[in-house]
């Protein structure tokens, strides 16, 4: 277990970071590479934890994965060219990779086991195996397939036309990519538009995918051709360092090559309703995918709700988005996230109970939270109970802190980000 001693009582931040690659576009390009037929090539790939555990997953089913200096490249042989793993897929902390690899697994003619970390085995995989199920898939593990430890034996599938309860990108993708070997088309409808990137990015590996209004659907018998495909940088890790602008004295800071995807980009909708200066330039599309830069500075900050439909396209920003509530003036109330409960930790709890150690003002409710500001953050031992948002959350919130911060179990910080440390110390003058 890690501790670590956090920057404390920074007077500003200045300069330019640029972030690593999105998460959840690594993890597809991967994915996507591993069933496609041909090569692919991934550029500014993010090399974090999680999606290193989808690359050891796809070479246990015999893709070919080199790893060089700036890009990965993945030969691929279609859906036939992945083997039966001889032994136990270990998704480490992700929960994309269990969720869109039980997808592609539910299509090929051969058993699997599945095991992650002690967080995975607390979070909901009867979202995607009772679906999966549905389609034909033969899906087992504990709770009746509720939970990890999973096996999965996949062959011939049935399309279904699937309502989803919940606005879930990884549902989303997961049934979509069991489609592509049923038979006929399979669609999913969702309450809200979680994020498209498996819809674009099956658009560049040549699949056609017809999105109407919150329904996705997908005929079976594609096969996706090899493509090079460049990374953005993570708008969910530039979110950190868009709250550090806001909230830190006398601070600009640019995000330079960041994913602008309207279904992420929440983060910045709340910033500027809160009052925050973001300014956002050289605007461009990469492989489909929105980019640009983004500047921040320093922002004096009023409190807001934050709900409905935004939700979706904030999901992941909701720790660093209680730390910016704590320093707008007046109550903040964040209502219509109970999804926060089963992400790596129950952010609700994990949110508050951290902040709290620090003095914020935050009451926790069944689907949010209320944040009164503005609060004069002070040092304390701080965990991020092996979530790697909240410790990154922790670390922008020791930079305001007047007093010494300690962070427990920093280590976490490298399931998403691994350079953390070294941008945020970049930023110091
Ligand atoms: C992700 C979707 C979101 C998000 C997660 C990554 C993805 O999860 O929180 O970090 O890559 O599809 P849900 O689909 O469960 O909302």
């Amino acid at each position: 277990m890690s501790q670590k001693e956090l920057y404390t009582r920074i007077s500003s931040l200045n300069g330019e970071v640029c972030v690593p690659g999105d998460k959840s576009i690594s993890h597809r390009a991967v994915m996507f590479g591993s069933i496609a037929q041909g090569k692919t090539k991934v550029h500014h790939f993010l090399p974090g934890e999680d999606c290193l555990s989808t690359i050891s997953c796809f070479k246990q089913m015999g893709v070919s994965i080199k790893r060089q200096d700036d890009y990965v490249e993945i030969e691929g042989n279609g859906f036939s060219g992945l083997i039966e793993p001889t032994e136990v897929l270990d998704v480490g902390n992700s929960g994309t990779t269990t969720r869109l690899m039980l997808g592609i697994l539910a299509g090929v003619p051969f058993h699997t086991s599945l095991i992650g970390d002690e967080s995975i085995a607390k979070r909901p995989m009867g979202r995607v195996t009772v679906p999966l199920q549905s389609m034909g898939a033969k899906i087992d593990g504990r709770e009746s397939g509720q939970f990890t430890p999973l096996s999965i034996r996949g062959g011939a599938l049935r399309s279904i036309r699937y309502e989803s309860p919940v606005a879930s990108a990884q549902v989303k993708s997961s049934i979509l990519l069991a489609g592509l070997n049923a038979e006929g088309t399979t669609s999913v409808t969702e309450p809200h538009k979680s994020r498209d990137h498996t819809e674009r990015m099956l658009g560049a590996f040549g699949v056609q995918v017809h999105v109407e209004d919150k329904t996705v659907s997908i005929a079976g018998g594609q096969s996706l051709k090899g493509t090079e495909i460049y990374v953005p940088g993570d708008i969910s890790s530039a979110a950190f360092f868009l709250v550090a602008g806001a909230i830190v004295p006398d601070s600009c800071i640019t995000l330079r090559n960041v994913g602008l995807n309207p279904t992420r980009t929440g983060i910045i909708d709340v910033l500027r309703q809160m009052n925050a200066t973001v300014e956002i330039k050289n605007e461009r599309v990469v492989n489909g995918e929105p980019v640009g830069d983004l500047i921040v500075q320093t922002s004096d900050l009023k409190g807001i709700e934050i709900g409905g439909d935004l939700i979706p396209r904030l999901i992941d920003e909701i720790p660093i988005i209680a730390l910016l509530a704590t320093q707008a003036n007046g109550k903040t109330v964040i209502k219509d996230a109970e999804e926060l409960k089963v992400k790596e930790t129950n952010r609700i709890d994990t949110v508050a109970s951290e902040l709290k150690k620090l003095g914020a003002n935050i009451i926790t409710t069944d689907d949010g939270m209320i944040i009164e500001g503005k609060v004069t953050l002070t040092g304390a031992t701080v965990d991020s109970h092996g979530d790697h948002r909240i410790g990154m959350m922790l670390a922008i919130a020791a930079c305001i802190a007047t007093s010494r911060t300690l962070l427990e179990r920093a280590d976490a910080i490298n399931v998403s980000y691994p350079t953390f440390f070294t941008d945020l110390e970049s930023l110091l003058n």
